[in-house]
């Protein structure tokens, strides 16, 4: 059984912490369900992680779609929420309905994720007038990163840091299930938690937070292009996947693979048959 948007604000009055991970495919999934993950999102990080992009910007709609539909089927506990892309509500805010019906229709995800943009609360609205749960996402907006300033870290000063407050107020008065607060100072990542009946989910935001997310592939170590402060890496898979590969190369140039059992063969008589038709 699924959890359900009404188990994720449950677990906020019941103060246990929610844990969220990303993920993008048919063979992660699983595996996050199994470690019984309360939520998979289905990043638009996905650009940078698995598709080599240098922004988000760059990503369609229909890989995300594609990619979302690959996690609700290799996934049967955790909720599974679609990622929107830049180019799907920011862009074209009057298709963002549309765009939120697909991930819930099409991919089979349970709710969509906005970053905070000019028309969020507008969009977020409408999304949820047609019965589609949102999480909110304030702080740092990878989408919009280049109207940010040069710092990361968002709200370090009062009037940045008021505005923040603001816009968690105003998106759990507009709807959301939630809000993920990315590179904020612990702090105001407190005071909005404490503020909000809704659960905040941080990155980069401290442990006031009532939930966590990373991105799969930096926590993994799998991802080798930068790795922000706030990651903490749990496994190398890099390592282990190379020497893997190192292995099986080494295996076929030397001949040990395949083996015996590796192969299949043909019955006696017939290869004698064969060889003497030659
Ligand atoms: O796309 C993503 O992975 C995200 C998380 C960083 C919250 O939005």
């Amino acid at each position: 059984m699924r959890l359900t948007v009404q188990d994720i604000l449950d677990k906020k009055k019941k103060r246990e912490k929610i844990t969220v991970l990303t993920a993008y495919d048919f063979s992660f999934a699983p595996i996050l369900d199994a470690a019984g993950i309360d939520i998979i999102l289905v990043g638009d990080s996905m650009a940078n992680v698995i598709l080599g992009m240098d922004s988000t910007k760059e990503i369609s709609l229909e890989e995300m779609i594609l990619h979302s539909g690959a996690v609700v089927k290799g996934s049967e506990h955790a909720l599974v929420i679609g990622d929107m892309p830049y180019c799907s509500y920011q862009v074209n805010p009057e298709e963002a309905v549309s765009t939120a019906r697909r991930f819930i229709d099409e991919a089979g995800c349970q709710a969509v994720k906005l970053e905070w943009f000019d028309l969020a609360l507008e969009v977020t609205e409408k999304i949820i007038h047609d019965t589609i749960p949102v999480m909110g996402h304030i702080g740092f907006t990878p989408q919009t990163a280049d109207k940010l300033g040069s710092s990361i870290v968002q709200g370090r000063d009062f009037e940045t840091a008021k505005r923040l407050i603001e816009q968690a107020r105003s998106l759990q008065a507009a709807g959301c299930f939630s809000i993920v607060l990315e590179c904020v100072p612990w702090q105001i990542a407190k005071i909005i938690s404490e503020n909000l009946t809704i659960p905040t989910i941080g990155i980069g935001a401290g442990s006031f937070c009532d939930g966590q997310v990373l991105v799969l592939n930096d926590m993994l170590g799998l991802f080798k292009r930068f790795t922000p402060k706030f990651v903490r890496i749990y496994r190398d898979l890099y390592a282990d996947a190379l020497a893997g590969v190192e292995k099986y190369v080494a295996d076929v140039r030397s001949g040990s693979f395949p083996s015996e059992k590796e192969c299949f063969s043909m019955k006696d008589e017939e290869f004698k048959k064969l060889r003497e038709s030659l």
